[in-house]
């Protein structure tokens, strides 16, 4: 009987291979960073082939370093970084372009266009989606327009089309010796070309778009075998587990019932409430989306607050102000002080998402004095996504009508004391870290297990989530009113940016 389940965890920043044993502990784990490419202002790409080459070194290192074999490895689940699209030859494998990343905003102009006719909502009933730059549907567009000979090529069938857990699964599947062209309904959901109520792509969405249906992969359950391994990094291994990163993370957090939610701290930061097998429609700035489906069973639907930028103002910070060395650095500087002293930070890198799906936002400081020092900045970055984080609570509550009695939390932001401490104080709910804080990965391991009957069924998966830390709520309501009173002001300002 084999002792393990992998996953591959495709992110925006690296790609990662995590080994993990019955009780969900982490076995072994291989990572590598990969290249980000900002060829113009607003502009984010990624080199797929650079990723696939990257996901076959963290497979194996994860196997070197706990000296693992194959055999011992029930199946593999792959979880990844959502909306990113890539688009590539069938018969030579080569991307035609590097993939556009969920970031990226050069599908602005498209987004006002169509919106034109029917304003931001009107593809939200058939796909839970506003129209945002965010999403698959237009960026392929984009490229089916812009780059020569895709088209053509899409529609005779010879170039596919993917989300990143379609380019990995065709490519460990054979590639254009046999791989298999598939993505699950999580991702599937995200291009907003699938119809949420069908679970299959919706011809009026590919018709709007303008996008052949001969590029795009077929759609399959979050958690069934989709094909094995052909290559000697995992032989024969079933790919058994798919789901987009937040949607793993909230299987990984156990969140089975409906009014059960996560947030997960990393480049961006997401919430997901479970709403089971109801599908709500938001009318606060959230997104409908699909929560996971496990094989033959119904589908889960959630509500999702998509908040483009947490982790990544901390590594900006870092890498293009050189205010702190290491991104540890920055609780270190905002605890020398005791407030924001009046600094907010309203982070709209890639536009503003949940809930206010501005394109047009960009990043603003507000509030400055001569009083303010580099330790308020510090501050006032870490604060930006628990303010972030409460306006999507905040929305969730209206949308769902119900009230969160506490949040489960994950991500590499949850080892910053100080701003998981605010982000209790202003949520006014305990903020709950479970033992295993990899949950993303580990959603995806379950996914695959369950599909193979390494785990039996959600008590096997609950009995393995453990309470790690709570944060207690400790502020005074008056100064938390404040706090997001100043927040509200200084998002104002970061409006009305683009020409
Ligand atoms: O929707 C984008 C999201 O899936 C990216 O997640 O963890 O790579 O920031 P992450």
């Amino acid at each position: 009987m084999s002792k393990y389940v992998a996953a591959i965890d495709q992110g925006t920043t690296s790609t990662r291979c995590i080994i993990f044993d019955r009780q969900g502990n982490i076995i072994s784990v291989g990572q590598k960073e990969h290249q980000q490419i900002y060829p113009q202002p607003g502009w984010v790409e990624h080199n797929p082939e650079e990723i696939w080459k990257n996901t076959l070194e963290v497979i194996a290192g994860a196997r070197i370093n706990a000296s693992i074999s194959a055999t011992e490895i029930a199946a593999v689940g792959i979880t990844n970084q959502r909306e990113t699209t890539a688009v590539w030859n069938r018969k030579t494998g080569k991307p035609y372009y590097n993939a556009l990343v969920w970031q990226d905003t050069r599908t602005g102009d498209l987004v006002n266009h169509f919106a034109q006719d029917g304003g931001q909502d009107r593809f939200r009933a058939q796909t839970g989606l506003p129209l945002a730059t965010y999403f698959s549907g237009l960026k392929l567009k984009w490229l089916l327009d812009n780059v020569p000979g895709l088209r053509e090529d899409a529609e005779k069938g010879e170039a596919l089309f993917g989300t990143m857990d379609t380019f990995l699964i065709w490519n460990l599947t054979g590639g254009p010796h046999g791989g298999t062209h598939v993505t699950d309904v999580t991702n599937a959901s995200r291009t907003q070309l699938m119809n949420l109520h069908t679970l299959a792509w919706d011809s009026d969405m590919l018709a709007a778009f303008g996008i052949p249906s001969a590029m795009l992969p077929f759609i399959k359950s979050s958690s069934e075998v989709y094909g094995n391994v052909v290559l000697d990094v995992l032989p024969n291994v079933p790919i058994a587990g798919d789901l987009g990163d937040q949607h793993a993370a909230l299987v990984g957090q156990t969140c089975f019932e409906p009014g059960q939610a996560k947030n997960t701290y990393g480049t961006g930061c997401f919430m997901l409430l479970n709403t089971g097998t109801e599908l709500k429609v938001s009318t606060q700035g959230l997104l409908t989306t699909v929560a996971y489906k496990f094989g033959n069973q119904p589908v889960n639907y959630a509500l999702e607050g998509s908040v483009a930028i947490a982790g990544a103002l901390v590594q900006w910070l870092r890498d293009n102000l050189g205010m702190i060395e290491k991104s540890s650095d920055v609780e270190t500087l905002a605890k020398s002080v005791e407030d924001n002293g009046g600094a907010y930070f309203v982070p709209a890198f890639s536009g503003l998402y949940a809930p206010y799906w501005k394109a047009d936002a960009r990043g603003v400081i507000a509030g400055l004095t001569r009083y303010v020092t580099k330790a308020h900045i510090a501050r006032a970055v870490l604060e930006a996504t628990a303010y972030q984080t409460l306006d999507v609570m905040n929305a969730m509550e209206k949308d769902a009508d119900i009230e969160l009695k506490s949040l489960r939390v994950d991500g590499g932001m949850v080892a910053n004391e100080t701003l998981m401490q605010f982000q209790a104080d202003m949520l006014n709910v305990p903020v709950v870290c479970p033992a295993v804080t990899e949950t993303t990965a580990l959603g995806a391991a379950y996914a695959a297990g369950l599909a193979v009957g390494y785990w039996e069924n959600f008590d096997d998966l609950r009995q393995n989530w453990g309470i790690a830390h709570t944060w207690n709520p400790k502020m005074e309501s008056e100064q938390r009113a404040k706090l997001y009173k100043g927040w509200h002001k200084a998002v104002e300002r970061s409006f009305g940016w683009e020409d």
